[in-house]
């Protein structure tokens, strides 16, 4: 695919390495993340035309000090170590690491010098606020570096070779703590580097229609379309590319929010002008639901279940070659990092073992992108901002939200009172400023009174969380006025709730949804 310069960042295992992949891709230059022992002739291959050298947790004067290898240290490319990135380069090109006692952690008053090209524009160079998170520091520098700034209890916070081109910095420019952040990564890739940006939506929209086109030839594609941003951002851009050869998988399930169905594929088939088949399985789904209260149960059931008639159906389409998958770049760095891929808590996300089971290619025209990309995909290819900023919608539905045993009842009654939180949020346009909003119904009755009389009904919790990756989040701080909507809405409206709670946990420890 086409990219323009091409920046490589080697992934010593920073939680934050992906957002430094994001900060060089919002200034314009392409950028991918590989883990520290890539091989060295496949990214020299790649010819990049810059190189950064993450953070990471280790020091570089363990034993088992995460794999590098120096020729990455000759490809003759500017370079930008970050913390982990800058004491490697010390440790490599003759300067010194030492311990400090204590973990740095948190913000810190840097000074810059003045002449360093990565701190040109900013206006109180000698002093911003820049987020440290390191244990070893650089304490002599590598012959041909100076010091670049200093905070008060580190003397080598940046170091650089200006005819090497070679930069290092002690804190993270890629955090939203680090003043002037941005633009010291847009510095280095612009005034260091000399790239000229070449990466946006609209050209990496018709790069890919074009290379969708010759790798799929004349063959047809099938895609299971969820309703969610990424398997319909795959689906209008696989349809741009190939038209009807892609043939869409809808399948309603029974537990789908209240007019989703129409609202998602209404729209696409109209608007769009694919290709797709609602498969109604919700008797079948709900057949093997009954009586099922394991959460874990209830997840394989749904998995086996779907891939089952997503099998049968695209088996019934005579020759398809391909599988259409909205992979993101995220689930592709975590599947390639040198950690391997991380613990998995439950058993989601996403139904493994499909092209496997059907002996399929994989199609992936979104694994290049990080989530906030897909959505300006998403505006390129002129889906409507409702589509675009859904909130997230487990796979497994409503069925990991009706606690407890699923019925149609029960799942009536969870319908109605999500509707009214979406409405809500809608409303009072905190529905994008939230990650997720949604209802929980509860396995269990309460006593309350309406009128003269005692009622004994359902209970219904509220979970509306911030969040930026899901990975963690925080319960939102959504006005009480809202909150207090919502509740006599929910117990006026519903009948069959008499009672609505707030979920306050965040994650960690608990989860975003509630099995
Ligand atoms: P948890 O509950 O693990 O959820 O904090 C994190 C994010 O993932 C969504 N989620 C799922 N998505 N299949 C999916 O495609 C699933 O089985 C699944 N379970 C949770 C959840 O809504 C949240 O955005």
């Amino acid at each position: 695919m086409q990219h323009g310069d091409i920046v490589v960042i080697l992934d010593f295992g920073s939680q934050v390495t992906q957002l430094i992949a994001r900060r060089i891709r919002e200034a314009g230059v392409y950028s991918e993340i590989h883990p520290c022992n890539a091989d060295f002739e496949a990214v020299k291959a790649l010819r990049p035309k810059a190189l950064v050298l993450s953070g990471g947790p280790s020091s570089v004067m363990d034993q088992d000090a995460p794999p590098f290898d120096p020729r990455f240290l000759t490809l003759g490319v500017p370079i930008l170590g970050i913390c982990y990135g800058m004491q490697l380069l010390a440790h490599h090109l003759g300067g010194s690491v030492v311990s400090s006692t204590d973990r740095e952690y948190g913000r810190a008053e840097f000074h810059g010098e003045p002449s360093c090209p990565l701190f040109e524009g900013i206006k109180d160079k000698e002093r911003f606020t820049v987020w440290m998170s390191h244990g070893d520091k650089v304490q002599a520098l590598p012959e041909g570096f100076s010091v670049m700034g200093s905070t008060p209890s580190v003397d080598f916070a940046a170091m650089g070779n200006p005819s090497a081109g070679i930069y290092a910095l002690q804190f993270h420019p890629e955090v939203a703590h680090t003043e002037n952040g941005a633009l010291i990564i847009s510095n280095f890739l612009f005034k260091v580097a000399g790239l000229k940006p070449g990466w946006s939506m609209s050209s990496f929209v018709d790069s890919t229609v074009n290379d969708l086109r010759e790798k799929i030839g004349g063959d047809k594609v099938v895609l299971g379309l969820s309703g969610g941003i990424d398997s319909t951002v795959a689906a209008v851009l696989l349809n741009r590319a190939i038209g009807k050869q892609l043939y869409c998988i809808f399948v309603d399930n029974g537990l789908l929010r209240l007019n989703e169905r129409e609202e998602v594929i209404g729209y696409l088939e109209e608007h769009f002008d694919l290709n797709v088949k609602c498969v109604d399985a919700a008797d079948l789904f709900l057949d093997r639901l009954a009586g099922v209260t394991d959460p874990e149960r209830k997840r394989k059931i749904i998995g086996h279940t779907f891939i089952e008639i997503f099998d049968k159906e695209a088996k019934a389409i005579h020759g398809v070659k391909h599988l259409g998958q909205g992979t993101l770049y995220p689930d592709v760095i975590e599947s390639v990092s040198f950690r391997g891929p991380s613990a998995v808590i439950k058993s989601h996300h996403n139904v493994g073992g499909l092209p496997e089971k059907m002996n399929l290619s994989l199609v992936e025209p979104l694994r290049e992108l990080f989530k906030d990309e897909v959505r300006k995909a998403a505006y390129e290819l002129g889906l409507p901002e409702a589509l675009i900023w859904r909130h997230p919608f487990p796979g497994p539905g409503l069925a990991i939200r009706v606690i407890g045993e699923i019925t149609r009842e029960r799942l009536d009654i969870l319908r109605q009172a999500d509707k009214i939180v979406q409405n809500e949020l809608i409303a009072s346009d905190w529905y994008r400023k939230v990650w997720q909003g949604f209802a929980v119904l509860l396995p269990l009755k309460t006593v309350g009174v309406m009128g003269d009389g005692r009622t004994y009904e359902h209970v219904i919790a509220l979970r509306i969380v911030d969040s930026l990756d899901a990975m963690t989040a925080d319960w939102s701080r959504v006005p009480t006025e809202i909150l207090a909507r919502m509740s006599n809405r929910i117990i006026n409206e519903v009948k069959g709730v008499n009672r609505v709670v707030l979920d306050i946990s965040s994650k960690p420890p608990s989860t975003i949804e509630w099995e």
